[in-house]
Formats: structure tokens, sequence, C-alpha cells
């Protein structure tokens, strides 16, 4: 299923509560929630309190994407602020299998994100423990860079090894989809999308919406 999921770093942050209620509106079926340290990634965005802001303002999943160094201490406060599925890095310091058991003993879904050079097999392991893989279609730390189609080959390697297992899982991918990219990410396989300039910003989020959900399902 064909999941969009928008990413709030390219909001107008001043309107929160009404850009999300837009998206809805919009059809989306999720928020994508991007978290950076300044440490793991050279840039800062938001945390906790935001997460917590939005929890009382929308019934939307909200998909925390963890791109700090230290999401064994983090994930448990997300999920405690009301993410529904928290999302970390392989690369970042902590044990990846601790901070799984942290986010299912909160009784939240969790999902693993790869940067671009991390190849697809790093995921495999994991893989029966968790409910989506975040495969970077671009270097994570700043919205609006182009995709990486080079990583179309690793989409397709996670959703293989899925389909080898008999896993059906959430791939989402992140990072410059706009309407010609998500038909190639879509055709690699994924099936959850992440856009922020190519949505926020837009004159009309339903047309927007409605315009990446018809080329991902084309594909
Ligand atoms: C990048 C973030 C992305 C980013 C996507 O580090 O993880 O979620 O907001 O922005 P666009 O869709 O503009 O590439
Ligand atoms: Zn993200």
């Amino acid at each position: 299923m064909v999941k969009i999921s928008p990413s709030i770093l390219a909001c107008d942050f001043t309107r929160l509560g009404q850009e999300v209620a837009d998206m809805r509106a919009a059809g989306v079926e999720m928020v994508h929630v991007d978290v950076m340290d300044g440490h793991f990634v050279p840039n800062i965005s938001i945390g906790l309190p935001v997460v917590s802001s939005l929890r009382k303002k929308t019934d939307l999943p909200l998909d925390v994407h963890l791109m700090i160094s230290d999401p064994l201490t983090y994930a448990p406060q997300f999920c405690d602020a009301g993410a529904d599925i928290v999302v970390f890095h392989l690369e970042s310091e902590s044990d990846p299998q601790a901070v799984l058991d942290a986010i299912r003993k909160k009784g939240k879904k969790a999902g693993v994100s790869i940067k671009p050079q991390t190849p697809a097999e790093a995921v495999f392991p994991y893989l029966s423990q968790l409910d989506m893989v975040l495969v970077m279609t671009v270097e994570p730390g700043f919205g609006g860079q182009k995709f990486m189609s080079d990583m179309c080959p690793k989409i397709a390697a996670v959703r293989a090894e899925c389909s080898r297992l008999g896993i059906s899982m959430d791939i989402e991918v992140d990072g410059g989809i706009d309407n010609n990219t998500i038909s190639q990410a879509a055709n690699a396989g994924a099936n959850v999308f992440v856009a922020g300039s190519a949505l926020f910003g837009k004159p009309d989020y339903l047309s927007a919406v409605r315009a990446l959900r018809e080329n991902a399902s084309r594909a």
C-alpha cells in the first residue's frame, strides 16, 4: 500500500498545527518528523516538545526519524511524547538491538534507517523485528537535496530479502522525492514516501499529494 508521509521540516513552523491539518485533509497517511541533533548530522531541527504538541493536535500516525547519535537514550522519550513509529539509524552510536527492545517495551512501532553508504545487508539481521526500513535517498541532514537514484538497487535488495523471508515490510524512502523520483523508488520496491519540499509550500496540498500518489501507484 502506498503511504505518503510529508516531512514537516519543509513546513511553515509558525503554523505547524494548521499545516498538518491541511495535509491530513489532503489524504496523507502519516506525518514525518525529522529530529536532528547537530552531531549525527550537521544540522539541528526539532525535538520532544514539538512531538508532544503535534500529538495533541492530530490523529495521524507520527513517523519520527531520529538522526541522532544516541537513540537509546532518546527513543523511549519520543515514544512517551507520542511517536507512533520511531525510526533510528543503524550508523548511530547505540546498539541497534537495545534500541529496538526499548521501543518495543514502550509498545511502539520500530524502524531502522540506513544512510547512502550503508549496504542493504546491514538491515537484514533485524528484518523480522521491524515495522519499517527507511532507505535514505540523500545524505541525511537537510531537505531539498537531489534524489540519489543509485539507491534504487538497495531498495530492491531490501524488498527482495523481505519477500524471501515472507515479510510484508513497509519500505520508506526519504530525500528528493518528487513526481518523477517517486516512480523510480516505487519501481524499486518502496511503498512509503517521505516528501518535504515536494509538498509543503505548494499552493494546493490536495493536488500535490494526489500527484505523488498517482505516480507511485502507476509504477
Ligand atoms: C533529510 C530528512 C528528510 C527531508 C526530506 O535529512 O530526513 O526527511 O526533510 O526533504 P525533501 O523531501 O525536501 O528532500
Ligand atoms: Zn527524514
